[in-house]
């Protein structure tokens, strides 16, 4: 299986996100204590639940107070992996169904050691080379499109000797099979860069 690049212009429809829960939409806000699990979040309507049925390891952070302005819940929290070089989310699919996975990666000073410079890590989907998380890089989310190859997808934070991995959320979208011909159970794609094309008007963050 390939990871191909790919250029795209859309947004994420604020109407789905409304409507709940459908089958294949999970939203994992990682960090978050298991009791705090299952709230909706107040500016996308997207429902949220925490990380412990997903992943085994790691430990549950909070963002520095004076980074929490203008963030989502989703940001305010993280879970950090001290220990081990690869950890992994397990995410339930149907093989054979197409996916877009979404990893979000605010830093938010977590740790209290401003380290955001010089911290990054690398993330595998399954056994695959995805994306490098730059930690001190305005890009914290990172994207990929592909189609299941068994019950679960593994979304791996893997430590490559330049800091602590971290996650603030993981969301997983199924598909339909006609979207992105070219994504195949051999072949997925990861976000390069997305942009507006289109109205100047809009602002920018609508299309984190
Ligand atoms: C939720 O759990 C955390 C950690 O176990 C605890 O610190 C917090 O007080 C709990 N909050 C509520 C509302 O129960
Ligand atoms: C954090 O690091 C940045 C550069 O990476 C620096 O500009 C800033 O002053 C530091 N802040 C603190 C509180 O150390
Ligand atoms: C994946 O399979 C398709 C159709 O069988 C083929 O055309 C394509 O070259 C394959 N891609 C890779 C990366 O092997």
């Amino acid at each position: 299986m390939a990871l191909l690049l790919f250029f795209a212009a859309f947004a994420l429809s604020a109407a789905t996100h409304a409507v709940g829960q459908p089958a294949g939409f999970l939203s994992i806000d990682c960090g978050l204590e298991a009791n705090y699990s299952g709230y909706t979040d107040t500016i996308h309507g997207i429902f949220y639940v925490s990380d412990g049925s997903y992943v085994d390891a790691g430990e549950n952070h909070g963002v520095a107070a004076d980074q929490e302005s203008g963030r989502i819940r989703p940001d305010l929290t993280v879970r950090s992996f001290p220990s081990g070089v690869r950890n992994c989310y397990a995410l339930p699919t149907n093989a054979g169904n197409k996916y877009l996975v979404r990893v979000v990666a605010f830093y938010g000073n977590y740790d209290g050691k401003n380290s955001s410079s010089s911290l990054q890590f690398d993330l595998h989907l399954g056994s695959n080379y995805w994306d490098t998380v730059q930690a001190g890089s305005t890009k914290q989310v990172y994207e990929a499109l592909f189609v299941a190859w068994a019950s679960w997808a593994p979304v791996c934070l893997i430590n490559t000797g330049q800091g602590t991995p971290f996650v603030s959320s993981v969301e997983l979208r199924m598909l339909g099979s006609e979207l992105y011909p070219h994504v195949m159970t051999n072949q997925s794609m990861r976000l390069h860069f997305r942009d507006i094309l289109g109205p100047t008007t809009v602002s920018r963050s609508v299309a984190r």
